[in-house]
């Protein structure tokens, strides 16, 4: 678990000496063998290299987590069962560490801890503070440790380039009245709702109610986290497939989800030719075999991030079957639902049955090249949106207000400006004029049926030897290696795809890198001439 250091407060602020908290911390629960923690620094007989480095001072127990204090200024969390290292050791105490304690009012995972500096820190929650050192946080690092200068960025989706003028037009407008100003409606502004029911109507083939069946949210993101507080308990199950935006998973975890992971597969021969994303496939019998009494959401990503692929419309109708048998709500997230370069299907579109069950998400930021702007909505039946809006009003009460507004103007004049069909010839044509360094250099690659997204197989680049990778680098699969190398030796930025995979299934795509094409057309001539350095590492 690696935590970022919380707020820290002297201890003689607040009227307690470290002598008295390191006297009163928490004993050891005696079943558990402590030995080999308290009395050893070396915590694992066969793992030594995750032990402390000098004496143990402060030891608690909590559910299957054991945490250590050390005078080697760590603290570190250990899973009792197999005796191992939970991710980074926590590392932010000027001092020794004299005590810890998890928080009083019980909840696991977090710690408050006091050190010989003085200091007391509180450790944020688990939720909060990561797994291990994320990919963003990686990526970065290695943009600043290399040479090559400035990076060139492919590696997050965000754009490039401006919205169109008329929807830049549309926004300066909104600024300048004086109701877009102020809070708008929580279920989000009456005009952006009429234009999306509008402009949605025709694919859904009936007439939708802007004000029962649409609803306004903070980015498909908050939309997404509302839907999932409005309708799990404590350990509903979800299923989720691999590779996953990874925000899902937080989003699940936060109401107290549990996620229940199905992976798609690679095709056969992508590491030998290039592919289309739409030869990845899902096993229908792992996902039956996902589902159990306590599933009660599925979530569908198409056009997928980071796969590129459009599920098919037996595809969907299978899944949405599968959902209406075992009465499964479906978070059908289409947010890349433009850009599209095969027959696209959505899930409420398939039978009145799934519509019952589904609620699709949608964002301005994907749709129009504003993804700070911070616009989403979800689409569903009333009787499940009225909950959505329900926990987004609890969450952050109401949208930004002018930039619904522009959205809505986006909406109304998208097609007097042909702004659809232009918008998806013009990222067809982006990611054509990309992966031809990879036709030139032999790299296979996915070809995307949607989206964004490029993901290029990179099984015959030979990485150096002894090549010195930092060790948090060095300790993840080798996606996380060639990420690495292309920043710093190339000066280009991709993502590591195993980051949205479990561990159990991340050797799938341990040889691809994502790349992001949604950039202006210079900056990707440029990506493809740096990225033709690799050609002496291909064998
Ligand atoms: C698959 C997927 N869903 C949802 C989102 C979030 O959309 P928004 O920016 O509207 O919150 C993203 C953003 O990258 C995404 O890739």
């Amino acid at each position: 678990m690696q935590f970022d250091s919380g707020p820290r407060v002297r201890l003689s602020e607040i009227g307690v000496d470290w002598y008295n908290l390191y006297k009163q911390r928490t004993r050891l629960n005696q079943n558990w063998t402590a030995g080999r923690f308290v009395n050893s620094q070396l915590p694992h007989p066969n793992h030594p290299a995750e032990g402390h480095t000098d004496d143990i001072y402060a030891i608690q127990l909590q559910g299957k987590h054991l945490v250590s204090g050390s005078v080697d200024r760590t603290i570190r969390i250990w899973d009792v069962d197999t005796g191992r290292l939970v991710g980074e050791p926590l590392q932010g105490h000027a001092g020794s560490v004299l005590c810890l304690q998890f928080d009083p009012r019980d909840h696991e995972d977090t710690i408050v801890s006091g050190g010989a500096g003085g200091e007391l820190i509180f450790w944020p929650a688990a939720r909060v503070a990561g797994q291990r050192q994320d990919v963003w946080t990686i990526v970065n690092e290695a943009a600043t440790a290399s040479p090559v200068q400035p990076i060139v960025n492919m590696g997050q989706g965000f754009f490039g380039y401006n919205p169109p003028e008329f929807v830049l037009d549309a926004a300066r407008d909104a600024l300048s009245k004086v109701e877009c100003n102020q809070y708008s409606p929580t279920k989000g502004r009456p005009r952006l709702k009429k234009a999306i029911a509008n402009a949605y109507s025709p694919f859904f083939g009936r007439t939708l109610d802007p004000d029962k069946e649409v609803t306004i949210t903070t980015g498909a993101n908050e939309g997404m986290l509302s839907a999932f507080m409005a309708f799990l308990e404590q350990g509903d199950e979800v299923i989720v497939f691999e590779p996953f935006f990874d925000q899902y998973i937080s989003n699940i975890e936060m109401p107290g989800g549990k996620v229940v992971y199905v992976p798609l597969h690679p095709p056969k021969d992508g590491a030998t030719k290039t592919t289309s994303a739409g030869e990845w496939t899902l096993d229908m019998k792992a996902l039956e075999a996902a589902i159990t009494d306590k599933t009660r959401m599925i979530v569908l990503n198409s056009p997928h991030n980071p796969i590129g692929k459009v599920f098919t419309k037996q595809e969907m109708q299978a899944i949405g079957d599968l959902c209406v048998k075992h009465n499964i709500i479906i978070l059908s997230d289409e947010v890349y639902d433009r850009l599209y370069y095969v027959p696209f299907t959505r899930m409420a579109t398939l039978s009145p049955e799934i519509a019952n069950l589904t609620l699709t998400v949608g964002s301005g930021g994907k749709n129009f090249y504003a993804t700070g702007w911070r616009v989403g909505w979800l689409i569903g039946p009333e009787h499940m949106i009225k909950y959505v809006s329900a926990a987004h009003t609890r969450i952050c009460y109401s949208s930004v207000s002018p930039l619904q507004e522009a959205t809505a103007v986006a909406f109304e004049q998208a097609d007097a400006h042909n702004f659809w069909d232009e918008s998806k010839a013009e990222m067809k044509g982006k990611v054509d004029r990309f992966t031809q360094v990879f036709d030139e250099l032999g790299l296979p690659y996915s070809e995307p049926e949607g989206g964004y997204f490029v993901l290029v197989n990179l099984a015959k680049v030979k990485l150096p030897e002894d090549y010195d990778f930092p060790s948090h680098v060095a300790n993840r699969p080798r996606d996380f290696k060639l990420s690495w190398f292309c920043i710093v030796e190339l000066g280009v930025a991709a993502i590591p795809p195993t980051e949205f995979f479990t561990d159990a299934n991340a050797h799938i795509v341990e040889d691809w890198l994502r790349f992001a094409v949604c950039k202006n057309d210079d900056v990707l001539e440029q990506a493809k001439e740096r990225l033709r350095g690799l050609k002496k590492y291909i064998q």
